[in-house]
This record gives C-alpha cells, sequence and structure tokens, in this order.
C-alpha cells in the first residue's frame, strides 16, 4: 500500500502551484483490508458514529457543513464518494430536491447494503448505489459537486481520484472533503488519546502523513480548508478549474 513519495506542493514559473510529488499514502488500518472492516462494522456504523457525539465531535453539523459548502441547486447532481450508510444523504436532498441526482459509491456492499436501506425508508427515487473502488469509478457528465466524508483517507489512490474529479465537475462546481488529521502542534498524548477514539475506523498514526489539501490545491481553484474539533478534523473544498489544463499536473508516479 505504501506510495509515499514525500513532497510538498510548490510555486511555478507564474506563481502558479504546481504538482507534488506528493505523499500517496492511504492511511488504512495496518492487517485489515477496508472491506473487512466496514463488513465488520456496517450493522452498527451509525450507532458508533453517533457515539462521538459524547466526546462533542459534532458529525452531523460538519456533515452539514460540508454539504453546504458544495454549493448546489436544486436539480444537480452530486456524486458522494465513501458514501457508506448514506449519512449526508439527507443533506444532500435537501439541497438538489427530487428532481436532483445523488450518486453514492462505495467499495463495501455491507455499507451499500445499509445506504440502500436508508434510500427506502425515505422514498428517495433519485439515489444511485455503485459498489466499486472510488479512484476506479468514471463520473459521468453533468457533475456539480462530488463529496468525500470520512472516507478519503482510506481510499488507496485518493490523489488519482482528485484528479478525476477536478476534470469531471462542471467549471466553477465543488469538490468538498471532510475528513480527519493530526494537528502539528498538539501534544503526542492528545493525539493519543484521539486515534484511541478514531481506532474503530481503522485510524492510526499514518494520518499524520494524509494531506490531501496538497494536491487538492493544485487541482482545484479557490480552495479553503476549515480546522474543526481542535484541528483534528477539517474541511477541505475547492472549485472545479475553469481551465482544463490546471487538472492535468503529473501524478503520484503513476
Ligand atoms: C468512515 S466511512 C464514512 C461513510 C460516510 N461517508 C459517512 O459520512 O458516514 C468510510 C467509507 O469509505 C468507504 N471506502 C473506503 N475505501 C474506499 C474506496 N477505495 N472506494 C470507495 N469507498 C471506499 C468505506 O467502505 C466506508 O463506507
Amino acid at each position: 500500500m505504501a506510495r509515499e513519495k514525500g513532497g510538498n506542493v510548490e510555486r511555478g514559473e507564474q506563481g502558479r502551484r504546481e504538482a507534488g510529488p506528493f505523499r500517496c499514502r492511504p492511511v488504512t488500518k495496518k492487517g485489515e483490508p477496508v472491506r473487512e472492516l466496514y463488513r465488520r462494522i456496517a450493522a452498527r456504523y451509525d450507532l458508533l458514529a453517533h457515539l462521538y457525539y459524547l466526546v462533542g465531535f459534532r458529525g452531523r453539523a460538519y456533515r452539514k457543513m460540508a454539504v453546504r459548502d458544495l454549493n448546489l441547486v436544486r436539480g444537480d447532481t452530486v456524486i458522494d464518494i465513501g458514501c457508506g450508510t448514506g449519512l449526508c444523504f439527507s443533506y444532500l436532498q435537501q439541497r438538489v430536491g427530487p428532481e436532483g441526482r445523488i450518486i453514492g459509491v462505495d467499495l463495501s456492499g455491507d455499507m451499500l447494503e445499509k445506504a440502500g436501506e436508508r434510500v427506502q425508508k425515505s422514498g428517495w427515487s433519485n439515489v444511485e448505489l455503485v459498489e466499486r473502488d472510488a479512484a476506479e469509478f468514471d463520473f459521468p457528465g453533468g457533475v456539480a459537486g462530488v463529496v468525500s466524508v470520512f472516507s478519503l483517507r482510506s481510499i488507496d489512490r485518493y490523489e488519482e481520484l482528485m484528479r478525476k474529479a477536478a476534470l469531471a465537475i462542471t467549471p466553477g462546481g465543488r469538490f468538498v472533503v471532510l475528513d480527519l488529521k493530526l494537528p502539528d502542534r498538539s501534544r503526542s498524548w492528545v493525539k493519543r488519546l484521539f486515534l484511541t477514539f478514531a481506532k474503530p475506523f481503522g485510524v492510526g498514526m499514518e494520518l499524520a502523513g494524509f494531506r490531501p489539501w496538497e494536491p487538492g490545491q493544485v487541482y482545484f481553484e479557490d480552495t479553503r480548508i476549515t480546522p474543526l474539533y481542535f484541528g483534528f478534523a477539517y474541511i477541505f473544498s475547492g472549485r472545479a478549474p475553469t481551465r482544463p489544463e490546471r487538472s492535468s499536473r503529473p501524478d503520484c508516479g503513476r
């Protein structure tokens, strides 16, 4: 899995940001493939996710903020990468309405089964679920926004996914990531405590090397990073380029 190249986003000749090489190591729990992890926890995922409220982690509010950052309007098509059980679907529905389209992509059939139950229960007829590695997903045309909530860190080729998303999203549409991170300045015991809480989701020290905003700042324009939960989470948001050449930079050695 490790494909770390190290390095940072650098300024190009005309002051524009040039591609990496970036850190391209996805964050997965050592020894347990992502699919297995989510097979094991799919049935109690929603409960687990909501339990984090007990330690002040406002998952619902953060999801709402991420969806708001997509700037969607009624009738839009939006892709939810690593949609899991569909915890973002209701917020997306509020934005795109029944005339819009929501496509949920996930590697785990078990998580998608739960998402399917949610869709059926809510009577939504505009949601499609796709069981696939997100890096291999072929984006359809006319996508107004792409969101990835607590999933990008476990996607092996996330940088490739970001590059493809930048090409697929209609110019002006937005790409939004809500995920976890380790703040640079936090004490090590605080980080360890945080990682203990995040362990059920396969999160480990590898999180320190996960910096998707670096390729994000190359592939997207008007980028913003909003720190959340004392810097242990963030929302990255960027606008799809109006100049296509910006999103065709070289990637991580592939
Ligand atoms: C922590 S859950 C987040 C689910 C949901 N987005 C939410 O807000 O609760 C991470 C999800 O990402 C999915 N995932 C991980 N790697 C993936 C990949 N390569 N392609 C697609 N989905 C992936 C997992 O199966 C899981 O459902």
